[in-house]
């Protein structure tokens, strides 16, 4: 028996993509320009798995790419520990490389222990101590020698980059890290799913990072490249789905990747050799009770009348939400309340203003549906 060819947990490298073919182009060619990018989209839409692409057509290029996740980071010491540690995870396996960035940033050393995948976990210690910023500013400074000592392109991705501006003193963080970016010659790609809180980074005046890197939305996967790619995936692991079929589930989940993946992945489990409409509308529901979890601790964060704003426009999406008759039909009581709601809930990236048509909706296209059939 075949391998199931789709994912549920993260896609590796070099597994069949579907389409991104001009956004890969697009974001190879900025990085061998040195050029910033913010790389931003709704969550799951694949800015992990492109980045990881891009930098490994870099990579096989001769760049050194250091890829540094900031999720979760709670203060301005683990800030620049992960940064201290992305370079020392990518140059690890080069004894000579890897001196020269124990020899350059001293402000961490690298602690080398195997993996339980079987490979070597590279984490960091602080090596003095140093207060605040003080060591942010430090590592920034080390990272911007080693850069120019080793000679070769750099590029550094930074993911869940929101993440610093929630971190106690931000935009002193924001500023050192601007001040040695600008300096520093290699590319920076800043990627995020929190949109309102990364591009506020970028566009808001105030902040050091105002207009410094140039923004690139990830939109959803065009409808025929995806259908292309679930008859082909289906078809290369020895099972059938017809194209009608394909478009259907591309429909269900609104040419979302990750959720497009997760839908394949168990309607190929399922079924034995063909794929029937009976069998995409048992997965349809298999896949929205996946994540029902998910869904109730969102709603747990929220205030009724949030939720309220929430499942109306689950159900409605609209342009026209302080209208009486819509605000009648689905039991919103102020305006002043869905003034706020929606700007709590747009926070949250759950929702989202088309800004050519003004009209409302939920981003999440499987959280729709949950909630749909929740409020029934
Ligand atoms: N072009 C693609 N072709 C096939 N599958 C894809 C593609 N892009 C994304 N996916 C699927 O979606 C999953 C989620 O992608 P990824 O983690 O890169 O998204 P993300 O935008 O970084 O998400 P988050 O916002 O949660 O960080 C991948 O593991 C993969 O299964
Ligand atoms: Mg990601």
């Amino acid at each position: 028996m075949k391998k199931n060819p789709f994912y549920l947990k993260e896609i590796p490298v070099d597994a069949p993509f579907c389409d991104r073919e001009k956004e890969l182009a697009d974001l190879i060619s900025y990085a061998k320009s040195n050029i910033n990018v913010v790389l931003f989209s709704p969550r799951r839409y694949g800015k992990t798995s492109l980045t990881k692409r891009v930098q490994n057509s870099l990579k096989s290029d001769g760049t050194l790419t250091a890829y540094c996740d900031l999720f979760g980071v709670t203060s301005v010491e683990e800030i620049a520990g992960r940064i201290a540690r992305s370079i020392y995870a990518v140059t690890h396996k080069n004894q000579g490389m890897f001196q020269k960035a124990i020899g350059f940033i001293t402000s961490f050393r690298p602690v080398l222990s195997p993996s339980p995948e079987g490979g070597i976990s590279v984490s960091v210690q602080t090596a003095f101590k140093t207060d605040g910023l003080k060591i942010l500013e430090d590592t920034m400074e080390f990272l911007e020698k080693f850069i120019i000592d080793v000679a070769l392109p750099v590029h550094v991705a930074f993911d869940e980059f929101q993440e610093i501006a929630e971190v106690h003193n931000s935009i002193g963080i924001e500023g050192i890290l601007r001040q040695y970016i600008q300096k520093i010659q290699c590319s920076f790609f800043f990627i995020g799913s929190r949109r309102r809180i990364l591009l506020d980074i970028f566009n808001d005046r105030k902040r050091p990072f105002f207009q410094s890197s140039l923004n690139y939305e990830l939109k959803p996967l065009p409808h025929k490249d995806m259908v292309l790619f679930i008859t082909s995936e289906f078809k290369r692991a020895g099972k059938y789905i017809n194209e009608e079929d394909a478009s259907e589930i591309c429909q269900l989940v609104s040419n979302h990747p990750y959720y497009m993946q997760k839908f394949c992945f168990f309607l190929y489990e399922e079924i034995d050799k063909k794929v029937t409409r009976k069998d995409i509308a048992e997965i349809k529901a298999v896949v929205v009770e996946s994540e029902r979890v998910v869904f109730e601790s969102i709603l747990q964060g929220l205030r009724t009348k949030q939720i309220n704003i929430l499942s109306a426009l689950a159900k409605e999406p609209t342009a026209k939400v302080y209208s009486a008759s819509y605000m009648a039909r689905h039991n919103l009581r102020s305006t002043g309340g869905i003034q706020q709601g929606l700007n709590t809930l747009s926070k949250k990236d759950l929702i989202e203003k088309d800004y050519r048509t003004g009209v409302w909706f939920v981003v999440d296209p499987i959280f729709v549906r949950w909630l749909i059939e929740m409020s029934l």
